[in-house]
């Protein structure tokens, strides 16, 4: 039976991740799920954030469902970087799959799309450009202070999401993929990327391509989203459309994501688009279907595909039947889920 580990985290994290863990029992009886105690409470209490003997022990692990990161008594990043990040990096966790569609039921803010017109997926690239750590600052809190902040790009990380991203396109019934960037400033990441866009589409012929400047794609995800199949980007400019994508198909409290290891060295890890919320947490307020199909994407990747289209059923039907205006209870959506999907 899949060993599951559960890091609730922050904010709004626990409220939806208990929903999600419901849904799971639901579908797969017997699952094993294990809590790590990490986020701003640990760190409060001990000065910790990701103790190597809980890294070690997470690693054993199937796979890791996680709530979300971070909180406004926390210096930004302490959580951000040393939990979030630090599990991304240390897992390779080089494809971060972010999929959007509009649900039947669900109306873009636009009203530009119909449901099943929108149904693309993000392959944003996990461990390296800005994210990857590489700056530092110079005469800190003098009028002189300099800060940097490099984005790094290898070939090898570069190939391997962007091959990630045409094997994807080629499962799927459109088959094309979107290269994302700013190849027209960013001249030499931008030329690596495309450059090994180039090459890894000369080898399949059967996957459509287009190029788009980050600033277009985010004009076009919002005015034209039904245009997109497969987007493949780098991390940061994946983390901004990512968002922009969610809002476009219903808000994000419906964005799910997978940070995942294609190779399975490492576990992979599930969690919602959306952060701790600080604005909402303790209301009992929040959505919680990015959880719950972030737990259905978690599924999918341990081969349970038929527990996670009980999952996606699931809330289908409760989308359907949302009226807009009605006041959402967290832990009313996740009854009605459970009680769905397992029915
Ligand atoms: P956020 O996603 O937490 O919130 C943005 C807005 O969306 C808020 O108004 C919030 O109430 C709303 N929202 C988010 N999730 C919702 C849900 N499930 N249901 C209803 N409304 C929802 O982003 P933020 O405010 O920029 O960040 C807050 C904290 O979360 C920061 O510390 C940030 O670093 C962190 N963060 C963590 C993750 C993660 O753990 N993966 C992701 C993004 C942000
Ligand atoms: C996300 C978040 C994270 C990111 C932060 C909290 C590190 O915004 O998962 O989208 O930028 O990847
Ligand atoms: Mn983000």
């Amino acid at each position: 039976m899949a060993r599951i580990a559960v890091v609730a985290g922050d904010g709004i994290g626990p409220e939806v991740v208990a929903q999600a863990r419901k849904v799971l029992d639901a579908v797969l009886p017997g699952v094993q799920a294990t809590e790590y105690d990490l986020g701003a409470a640990r760190w409060h209490r001990t000065g910790e954030v990701l103790p190597d003997s809980v890294l070690a022990e997470l690693a054993g692990h199937d796979a890791i469902l996680l709530g979300a990161v971070g909180d406004p008594t926390v210096p930004p990043g302490v959580l951000e970087r040393g939990l979030l990040l630090k599990l991304r990096f240390a897992f390779d966790q080089y494809v971060n799959l972010r999929p959007s569609r509009l649900w039947p039921g669900v109306t873009g803010p636009l009203g530009n799309v119909k449901p099943g017109e929108v149904d693309l997926v993000v392959v944003r690239e996990g461990t390296e450009g800005l994210y990857a750590g590489a700056g530092g600052s110079l005469h800190r809190d003098t009028p002189a202070e300099v800060a940097t902040e490099e984005s790094l790009n290898t070939r090898h990380g570069v190939e391997r999401v962007i091959r990630d991203a045409f094997a994807r396109a080629g499962r799927r019934e459109r088959r094309k993929v979107t290269l994302v960037h700013k190849t027209n400033v960013l001249t030499h990441a931008g030329s690596l990327w495309s450059r090994t866009f180039d090459e890894v589409a000369a080898e399949h012929p059967d996957v459509a391509t287009e190029y788009q400047h980050v600033d277009a794609a985010a004009m076009f995800l919002v005015t034209q989203p039904q245009r997109y199949d497969v987007v493949v980007t780098d991390n940061l400019f994946g983390d901004i459309l990512t968002d922009i994508a969610a809002a476009v198909t219903g808000g994000i409290g419906l964005a799910a994501s997978g940070c995942i290891n294609p190779e399975g060295a490492y576990p992979s890890m599930f969690e919602p688009v959306h952060g701790s919320a600080p604005d909402i947490a303790g209301q009992g307020v929040a959505d919680p279907v990015a959880a719950v199909l972030s737990a259905a994407l978690l599924l999918e990747q341990l081969g349970h595909t038929e527990a996670a289209a009980r999952v996606n059923a699931a809330v289908a039907a409760e989308l359907a039947g949302r009226t807009a205006g009605t006041v959402l209870r967290t832990a009313e959506v996740g009854d009605r889920l459970a009680a769905h999907a397992v029915a």
